[in-house]
C-alpha cells in the first residue's frame, strides 16, 4: 500500500468513526435539543484547540452479540483543548452510540483521559448523556464506573473536576457527578436519579415524571446536586467558560490574575442597599458588589439554600471566594442546606490557594423539630470543620447579626480568621436581645406589675449591653470596627498583608469531618 492509499484509508477509518451512531441517531438526538458529542465539545473549547485520542477504541462486549456490533468510539469522545486559553482534558459520552452506555472500553478511555489530566495538571471536564451502565457487558460495565470514581476521589483537591449533565444521568453514574467539584444542569435536557420513575413506580407504587423526579431545575433548586443552571447548552458552556477565569488549573497554582477595577459604586451604593432598620431584610448579593472589582460576582448554587450566597469574584484583580449570610431569604439563618452547601464550597477554595471572604449577619441557626431530626447538628458542624482547617486567607466581616453557634461558625477569629471587621451596626451576642431578656429576666418580667413593660425595658438593656461589636472588640475578637463604605480598603489590605500566609495544620493521613 502507497502512503497515498494509507492515508486515504486513515481518512474513510476516520470518517466512519466520527459518524458516532449514524445519521438515524444523529437525528433523533437533535431532535430532543441536544447538541452531538463532538458539536458539545468544539463548542465550549476554543476555536481549533481540540485534540481527539482513541476515536479507533472498540468495545471489548461479547455476550448477546455484541461481538457482531461495532460501537465507534465506543461512545465516548475524548481529548484535550483550551478554554478560554486554559488547558484541559475533557470527555463526552456520545448518546448516538448505543445510548452512550458505559462499557469497559468506553470506561477505559474515560479513566485515561482522567490520568492525563492528573498527570499534566490541568482541569478535566465530563459531559454526560448515557443511559448507564451497559447492560450487556455486565460487571465489567460496572466495574469500569468504579474506576472512573477511584480517579475521581483521587483528583479531588489536586485538579478542578467540572461535570456537565446532557441527557441521563441513571443509576450509579450520578456518583461521578457527585465526588466532582461543579455539576453544570440543563433545563429539560437533564436528568440524574439512582432509580428511574419505572422503578419507583414498581417498587413504592408512586408515579413521578423524570423531571419532577430528577430534571435539571429540581438538582439546582431541591436536592443541591447541582452548581450551576442554565436554560441551553450554549449558556451552559458559557458559564462553565467563566467559571474557568475564576479557578487555577490545579492546587499547586494560583487563579490567574486581572487587571484591577473598582467597583459601579454609583450603582452599588452601602448606603442605599443595607437598611437603617435593623429588622429589614436586603440582598446581601449588592453588598458583595458594591466591594468586588467592576461589581462583579459569579454566584455558585444561586437557587439551592438561598439563605447562603456562595460564589467567587475579584479583588484588586484577584479571585476571592465569597460566603455571605442573606438576610433576603430566611433571615440569612443557617440550615442543613446552607451548612453542605458553604462547606463544600469553602473546602474547594483552600484546595486552590484561594482567599475566603465572609459576609456575617444571621441569627444563628435554624431551630425547629425538622431541622433537629434532619441532623442541623452534623451538617452544622461541617461549616466549623472546613473554616477551621482552611489555610488559605481568612477575611470576615460582620455587618449586623452575628448570634449564638452562627457567630463562630461563619469564620470567627476563633476559627481563626486572619482579619475580623465589623461594622458598627454589628449585634455579636448569644442570641438577640428578645429571647436573651425572655431566658435571663423570665423571673422579674413575670413578677413586675407591667410584664409588657418590663420585658421592653429588658430587651432595651440586653440590647444596650450586648447588642453591639464593641463587647467582641474589646476581648480583641474582633480588630477592628470600622465604617462601611471603609469595607473593600480594609479587606483589599488585609488580602495585601496575607499574601504569604504560612499555616500548617498537625500532621495527619487525614481528618475526619463530619460527612
Ligand atoms: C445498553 C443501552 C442502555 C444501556 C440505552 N441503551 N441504555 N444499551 N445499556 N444501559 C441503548 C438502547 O438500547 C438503544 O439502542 C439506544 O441506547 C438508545 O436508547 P433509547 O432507549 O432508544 O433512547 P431513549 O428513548 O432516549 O431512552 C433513554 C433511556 C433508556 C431513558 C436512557 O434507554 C433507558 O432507560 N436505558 C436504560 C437505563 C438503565 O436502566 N441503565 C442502567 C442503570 S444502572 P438501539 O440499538 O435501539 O439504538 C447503572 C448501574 C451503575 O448504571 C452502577 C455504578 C456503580
Amino acid at each position: 500500500m502507497s502512503i497515498n492509499s494509507k492515508t486515504q484509508d486513515l481518512k474513510k477509518r476516520m470518517q466512519i468513526a466520527l459518524q458516532g451512531g449514524g445519521e438515524k441517531a444523529i437525528e433523533k438526538q437533535k431532535a430532543t435539543g441536544k447538541m452531538t458529542a463532538r458539536e458539545r465539545i468544539l463548542s465550549l473549547l476554543d476555536e481549533g484547540s481540540f485534540h481527539e485520542y482513541d476515536l479507533f477504541v472498540q468495545h471489548s462486549g461479547k455476550d448477546f452479540d455484541m461481538d457482531k456490533k461495532i460501537l465507534p468510539g465506543d461512545g465516548v469522545v475524548t481529548g484535550t483543548g483550551t478554554v478560554s486559553g486554559y488547558p484541559v482534558c475533557i470527555y463526552a459520552q456520545d448518546f448516538t452510540v448505543a445510548g452512550g452506555s458505559l462499557g469497559y472500553m468506553h470506561a477505559q478511555k474515560i479513566c485515561k483521559i482522567m490520568d492525563h489530566a492528573m498527570k499534566l495538571k490541568t482541569p478535566i471536564i465530563g459531559i454526560n448523556d448515557s443511559g448507564g451502565a451497559r447492560i450487556q457487558e455486565g460487571v465489567n460495565a460496572l466495574a469500569g464506573y468504579g474506576d472512573i470514581f477511584y480517579r475521581n476521589t483521587m483528583a479531588s483537591g489536586v485538579i478542578p473536576q467540572i461535570s456537565v449533565i446532557l441527557g441521563p444521568c441513571a443509576g450509579g453514574a450520578v456518583y461521578s457527578p457527585a465526588l466532582t467539584d461543579f455539576v453544570f444542569v440543563v433545563d429539560k435536557i437533564s436528568n440524574m436519579f439512582i432509580t428511574g420513575p419505572d422503578v419507583i413506580k414498581t417498587v413504592l407504587g408512586e408515579e413521578i415524571s423524570k423531571e419532577d423526579l430528577g430534571g435539571a431545575r429540581v438538582h439546582a433548586e431541591i436536592s443541591g446536586n447541582a452548581h450551576f443552571f442554565a436554560e441551553s447548552e450554549q449558556e451552559c458552556f458559557e458559564q462553565i467558560k467563566a467559571l474557568f477565569t475564576y479557578i487555577p488549573w490545579n492546587n499547586g497554582k494560583k487563579a490567574d490574575a486581572f487587571a484591577a477595577k473598582k467597583p459601579d459604586v454609583r450603582n452599588y451604593k452601602i448606603n442605599s442597599i443595607f437598611p437603617s432598620d435593623p429588622a429589614k431584610p436586603y440582598d446581601i448579593r449588592n453588598i458583595i458588589k458594591s466591594m468586588s472589582d467592576g461589581s462583579e460576582f459569579l454566584e455558585i448554587q444561586e437557587l439551592f439554600a438561598p439563605n447562603i450566597v456562595i460564589g467567587f469574584a475579584r479583588m484588586n484583580g484577584d479571585t476571592v471566594g465569597f460566603v455571605a449570610n442573606q438576610p433576603g431569604a430566611m433571615a440569612g439563618v443557617l440550615d442543613c442546606n446552607a451548612s453542605d452547601k458553604a462547606a463544600r464550597f469553602i473546602r474547594f477554595c483552600d484546595a486552590f490557594n484561594i482567599p475566603l471572604v465572609t459576609l456575617e449577619d444571621m441569627p444563628g441557626y435554624l431551630p425547629g423539630i425538622d431541622q433537629e431530626h434532619a441532623g442541623v447538628i452534623r451538617h452544622g458542624a461541617k461549616i466549623l470543620y472546613a473554616y477551621s482547617e482552611a489555610t488559605v486567607p481568612k477575611v470576615t466581616v460582620i455587618l449586623r447579626k452575628a448570634y449564638g453557634g452562627g457567630y463562630i461558625a461563619m469564620c470567627s477569629s476563633h476559627l481563626k480568621a486572619d482579619f475580623v471587621f465589623a461594622w458598627p451596626t454589628a449585634e455579636i451576642a448569644v442570641m438577640g436581645p428578645e429571647g436573651a431578656a425572655n431566658v435571663v429576666f423570665r423571673k422579674e418580667i413575670k413578677e413586675s406589675e407591667n410584664p409588657d413593660k418590663t420585658r421592653k425595658e429588658k430587651i432595651e438593656e440586653y440590647r444596650k449591653k450586648f447588642a453591639n461589636p464593641y463587647v467582641a472588640a474589646s476581648y480583641g475578637y474582633v480588630d477592628a470596627v470600622i465604617q462601611p463604605n471603609e469595607t473593600r480598603q480594609y479587606i483589599l489590605h488585609a488580602l495585601e498583608v496575607s499574601k504569604n500566609k504560612q499555616v500548617t495544620n498537625p500532621q495527619k493521613k487525614h481528618g475526619l469531618p463530619p460527612f
